[in-house]
């Protein structure tokens, strides 16, 4: 299922690109033009998660080497990443800039984990 595989990590990461980027550029903007892109960034770290689950138990099921201990640390930074940005809306320059930093060590994590083993 190579297809299947390169379909699913394309959504995964084309989502991840969206999310980190507008998230890195209201870090740096402090929140101006968040009415824009809130639902968006919204829904793609939605995807992102949900691809990104997908893909876990499809390559990495059952196993727990160092590769899967890699992309834990990067799951979590994404997933805490996830819960600042939409549970601090009313500190939007914040919560941003601190899920930025988090999102990161996501690309870092994700990119990373492969080469680890
Ligand atoms: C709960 C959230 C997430 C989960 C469960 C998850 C899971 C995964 C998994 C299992 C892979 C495949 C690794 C492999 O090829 O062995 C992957 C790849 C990738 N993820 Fe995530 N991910 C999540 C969030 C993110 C976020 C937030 C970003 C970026 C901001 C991201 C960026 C990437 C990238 C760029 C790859 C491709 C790495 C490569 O093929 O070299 N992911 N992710």
């Amino acid at each position: 299922m190579t297809l299947g595989l390169i379909v699913l990590l394309s959504f995964h990461v084309l989502a991840s690109v969206f999310w980190a980027g507008s998230t890195f550029v209201l870090a740096r903007t402090s929140g101006a033009g968040i009415e824009a892109l809130r639902r968006p960034q919204l829904g793609a770290s939605i995807v992102a998660v949900l691809t990104g689950a997908v893909l876990a138990a499809w390559i990495h099921g059952g196993a727990f080497g160092r590769t899967e201990q890699v992309l834990m640390i990067a799951v979590v930074a994404s997933v805490i990443a996830l819960l600042v940005q939409q549970l601090d809306r009313a500190h939007v320059a914040r919560s941003q800039r601190i899920a930025a930093g988090l999102l990161m060590i996501a690309v870092i994590g994700m990119v990373a984990a492969r080469y680890v083993a």
